[in-house]
Order: C-alpha cells, then structure tokens, then sequence
C-alpha cells in the first residue's frame, strides 16, 4: 500500500506548521443531558494528536458529530467533545464556534506551537456532504486553507465521499495517522488469510444493512452467528412467525437464498427472549425461535442461542468443533440498553473474549456495548472506531477516505 504515514511526516519536521487533522469524534450522546456517553473515539486518536503536538505542531481537528443537515444545529455541536478531548490531552482545545467562519479563522491563526484547536461541526455546512463535487470542493477549498499539511485519523468516516474526506487530501500533502493505519492493518488480516477457524458474528437492526457484508463473508468464513433484530428476517425465512418483531418483509425472500446457499455455515437462535412491549419493564419470556406468540416482540437471543454460540465460538467437545482462531463480530444480539434485553449481547461478547482468538470487534454499537457492559477491553483483539467503515472493508469495497491517500 503506498500510503504515507505519520511518521513519514513527523520526519519531515512539523514545527511551526499547521496540521489539520481529520478526527471521527461522533460520540454517542445522551439525549436527555447531552453528555458523552462513550468517548472510545476520542482516545482513539491521542496517539495521533499527542504525536503533533509534542512535535510543535499547530494542530486543527475537524470532525463531524450526528447527522445534521448542512446548517447549525445546536444538538450536534462538537463543543463538549472538545472539553473532553482537553482533558485527556491535558491541555486546552481551542474550540472554533464555527467551521470556516470567522470564529475559526481568528482560532486557526491564533493558535501557538504545540497547541490544538477544534473546528466546530463540518455537518453544518452543506458543502461537507454534497454530491455535487463543484459545491465539496469549494467547501474543501476554504478546510485546507487551515493546513500546511493534512492527516486523516477519522477510520470511522473513511466510507464517505466527504469533503473533508476525500477533496481536502487532493489539495494538500496528505498522510494516514496512527488510528487510520492500524484499522487498516488489523482488517486486512480478516480479508487476507485469516487463522482458521474463522467465525463471524454478526447483529444490529437490519438484514439490509448487512448483506452486502454476508455475501462477501460467506464464501471466506466457517461460521457465521445471527442475531440481533435482523434475526427475525431470517427466522421468518425459515418460516416461523416472528409475532411484532423487527421483519424486513421485503428481505425475506433474499435471507431465503442466503440460508440455501450458506451451506450450513449460518447458525440462528434456537430460543429469543420475548416481551409485551418495546420497553426496559416489559414482561419477557424465554421462548423457542419457532414459537415467538404472535402479540411479542423478540428483544433477545435467549440462553440456549447465547450456549450454542459460545460454544461455536470456543469450540466444544460434545459437537467436536474446534475453537474459533479468528472472530469478527458487529451488532449486538438484543436491545443491550434495556438491561433485561443485555443478556445475549453480554454472553456473546464474553465468549469472544474468553476465546484465543484473534478478536475484532467492528463498530460504533458493538465497541459502545463492550464498554456499556463492563468488559475488559484488552481482552479482545482489536476494537474498531468504525462500523459501516470496517463493514465495507471487509466487503471489499474502495473506501474513498483510503483512495484519497493512496494518491
Ligand atoms: C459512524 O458513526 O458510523 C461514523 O462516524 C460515520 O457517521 P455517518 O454514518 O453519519 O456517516
Ligand atoms: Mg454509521
């Protein structure tokens, strides 16, 4: 890969020069208090960061926080990120409140060697997220301006065509940072020529999300493990009533095809843990994923799933299967934030780090479950910053963001 790396550039010196950085800082917030929930992404680029500044730097961060429509919106602002990202600098962000306004001309040039600013949301522009490349490129125009040089350490948003993505690198020299090349090196060992067993676990809402994923995954894997609301897609392709739960009726006959040809490869929960209501009190069972009563709704693999999956996962004596030599997990298995919903996604995940294998755990959710739930994070392998990101590359596509810096 011929891609330039920090180091390439702290080579070069930085000193005195500006370095507009590229961060995923798209935290999850809590919606009543508006307080970072999981600040996973933000330490995942100190190394980077702490590298620039100890080196002289003058270093700008821009990211983006939410799904914003191209215009100010005080629910996405990236100000209390930048408390947080102070903090664990241990020094002082200069926070723009704007992104190429004013506020962030008169912060770019004041900043001093060493020190760092925080551009306000780049999703408050239009520009950041056009398809017209005329309208991304004079917004990518007017980012560059605040660098001598550029590094993207935002893995998390590598899938997007972004302007701070995919135009700035074209306008200045641009490098990856330590965040950007580790995902990239850990993932390639998945695509390349993983230690087998190889098993994939794979969650979250929607079958459609995913399937490009299940079909490129499906020819390399030995397992691949389903759960989560896309479970049900798949059970009513088997043909059992999944009552209220989450279906993608046009999905249906597709999860069909797929289970023909995995040839037995995918496994399904064999009992779902199902409640009255979409709701933390609700009254649940466990019951048979053939028997899901038609007024309920499915919020969990049940224990049997949760024992069947281990056991693929860390292999068994009873069905002689061997112990999983790489894992690849993303999505939960149930709703994790309910606590009585928890239990499938905290059995999966401790099974996986019990294993020895070589574990990556791809996603915003999954990664925000393995800290929700208390685990040790340093017993898995890698913890990706990037869902959809780490998704497509498995899938083999071109991410725009690793084009960029190819070029
Ligand atoms: C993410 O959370 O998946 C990344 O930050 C990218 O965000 P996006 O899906 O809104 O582009
Ligand atoms: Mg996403």
């Amino acid at each position: 890969m011929s891609i330039r790396t920090l180091d390439d550039l702290l080579a070069e010196g930085v000193s005195g020069r500006r370095v507009l950085v590229r961060a995923d800082l798209n935290v999850p917030l809590d919606k009543q208090t508006g307080a970072i929930t999981d600040d996973g992404r933000i330490r995942a680029v100190l190394p980077t960061l702490g590298a620039l500044t100890e080196a002289g730097a003058k270093v700008v961060v821009c990211s983006h926080l939410g799904r914003p429509k191209g215009s100010p919106d005080p629910q996405f602002s990236l100000s209390p990120v930048a408390g947080r990202l102070g903090e664990l600098l241990g020094a002082p962000v200069h926070f723009a409140t704007d992104t190429v306004g004013e506020s962030a001309q008169a912060t770019v040039s004041a900043l001093a060697d060493g020190e760092v600013a925080l551009l306000e949301n780049l999703r408050f522009n239009k520009g950041e997220t056009s398809k017209d490349d005329a309208e991304r490129g004079a917004f990518a125009d007017q980012l560059a301006a605040f660098g001598d040089a550029y590094v993207d350490d935002a893995f998390g948003a590598v899938h997007r065509k972004h302007a701070s993505v995919y135009d700035v690198p074209a306008r200045l020299p641009h490098v990856a940072g330590r965040l950007v090349l580790r995902e990239v090196e850990v993932l390639s060992t998945l695509t390349g020529n993983p230690e087998r067993p190889y098993v994939v676990v794979l969650g979250g809402s929607k079958v459609s999300d995913k399937l490009a994923v299940i079909e490129a995954l499906l020819p390399t894997v030995d397992r691949l493990l389903i759960g989560g609301g896309m479970c049900f897609t798949f059970l009513k392709a088997q043909g059992h009533e999944v009552g209220t739960s989450l279906l993608e009726k046009d999905m249906v006959e597709t999860c069909r095809n797929l289970l023909e040809r995995s040839e037995g490869k995918i496994m399904l929960p064999v009992d779902v843990v199902a409640a009255d209501a979409f709701a933390p009190d609700a009254a649940h069972d466990v019951v048979p994923a053939n028997g899901i009563p038609s007024h309920r709704v499915g919020l969990d693999i049940g224990p049997e799933t949760v024992a069947g999956f281990a056991a693929a996962l860390r292999g068994s004596s009873a069905d002689g299967t061997a112990n999983a030599r790489t894992i690849f997990w993303n999505g939960p298995m149930g709703v994790f934030e309910m606590a009585a919903f928890a239990n499938g996604t905290r059995g999966v995940a401790e099974a996986i780090a019990e294993s020895d294998a070589f574990s990556v755990v791809g996603g915003g959710d999954s990664a925000a479950a393995v800290r929700a739930l208390g685990l040790d994070e340093k017993s898995f392998g890698h913890i990706s910053t990037g869902g959809g990101a780490s998704l497509e590359y498995l899938e083999g596509k071109t991410l725009p963001g690793i084009a960029a810096l190819e070029n």
